[in-house]
């Protein structure tokens, strides 16, 4: 078989993993891969390399995608589909492998539907993919969250302010929750749970009242104030039509300043979280997907994920891992909750 392997939406630790177990696991077994270039863009422009046992080698630790990634959508260009289709026949391949989040994800089940043979890897820091317990990339970014919140709390306490951290996730509080918890955040602020800004500023009062002379607040880019009202610095969309969050985190730090007297700085981590190296777990996370994706396609499962459930690597059907967003329990926001203040 001739094998197309392709990364796309935003970057993510773990996605060259991915791509060199999918590498590996195929030419071992007799076939062909080719890597196309920057997404699903390179398949529309046939933008491709040739990748052998000696592309992939090296990668394993490194961060980011050496197939590059785009946010360009099959569905939102004109002929989209139709060029897909054609670019394949041209190319001659035989399957897809597509990894990435809900859109690239959505965008191969669409092409599923349309006779394309693909089979997904789920990839995204925010860990927001349904029929998957976590995505590559999460791990990593959860480790950088939590070690840039331990750095502020040395200097919050040393300086008696109030430290907001912002950090990534999209329209799910994933990881703020696990950085928040890790880090020991006295409040930890989610898309799924709006806030009251000024039950936040009680619960920090109440903690300087007594004797704790400063506090660390850990609020997630989509989280919204309880009136429904999403604080946005840009309102621009990206080519999958999401509205580009971040900025919360500096518009908090004002009002909690103004509202409590107490200094307040913020740090908005934003793409460090994405950035670097993958943690050893989403090293081998990584590499089971891509394994699991090559097995898949010898197979012909294809319309199928590879997705990890407990401790077991399994295939789930793209629609059902692009239907709904998975978002924080309350089980698990309880928890969290418990630490506040
Ligand atoms: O989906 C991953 C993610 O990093 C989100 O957490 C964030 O909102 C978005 O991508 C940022 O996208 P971009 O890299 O296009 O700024």
């Amino acid at each position: 078989m001739k094998i197309g392997v392709l990364t796309g939406g935003g970057d993510c630790p773990g996605l060259n993993a991915v791509i060199r177990a999918v590498v590996r696991k195929s030419i071992q077994d007799g076939h062909s891969v080719i890597g196309l270039k920057n997404g699903w863009k390179g398949l529309l422009e046939k933008n491709y390399m040739n990748l052998t046992l000696d592309s992939v080698s090296g990668i394993l630790h490194r961060g980011g995608t050496i197939l590059g990634s785009s946010r360009t959508n099959v569905y939102k260009t004109e002929g989209g589909e139709k060029k897909a289709i054609a670019s394949i026949k041209e190319l001659e391949l035989d399957a897809l492998v597509a990894i990435g989040g809900e859109d690239t994800l959505g965008v191969a089940a669409k092409l599923h539907k349309a006779g394309v043979n693909v089979v997904g890897v789920p990839k995204t820091i925010d860990n927001d993919l349904n029929a998957t317990d976590y995505t590559f990339g999460f791990d990593t970014a959860v480790n950088v969250a939590t070690e840039a919140i331990d750095r502020i709390h040395t200097t919050a306490e040393s300086h008696n302010r109030v430290g907001v951290v912002e950090v990534m996730g999209r329209h799910a509080g994933w990881i703020a929750i696990h950085s928040g918890m890790a880090g020991g955040a006295d409040v930890i602020l989610i898309p799924e749970k709006p806030f009251d800004i000024d039950e936040v500023c009680d619960i920090l009062k109440k903690r300087h009242a007594r004797g704790k002379t400063f506090s660390i607040v850990c609020v997630a880019e989509g989280a919204q104030p309880k009136d429904g009202t999403m604080v946005l610095s840009r309102l621009e969309k990206d080519s999958f039509g999401h509205v580009m969050l971040g900025g919360i985190g500096n518009v908090i730090a004002e009002e909690i300043e103004k509202r409590t007297g107490f200094e307040t700085r913020a740090t908005v981590l934003g793409h460090i979280q994405r950035g670097g190296s993958p943690t050893a777990y989403d090293r081998v996370l990584g590499t089971r997907f891509g394994v699991k994706a090559a097995e898949l396609v010898f197979e012909g499962k294809f319309g199928m994920m590879a997705a990890l459930k407990g401790d077991k690597i399994v295939a789930v059907s793209l629609d059902e891992a692009v239907g709904e967003l998975k978002t924080v329990d309350d089980e698990l926001y309880e928890v969290a909750k418990t630490f506040f203040g």
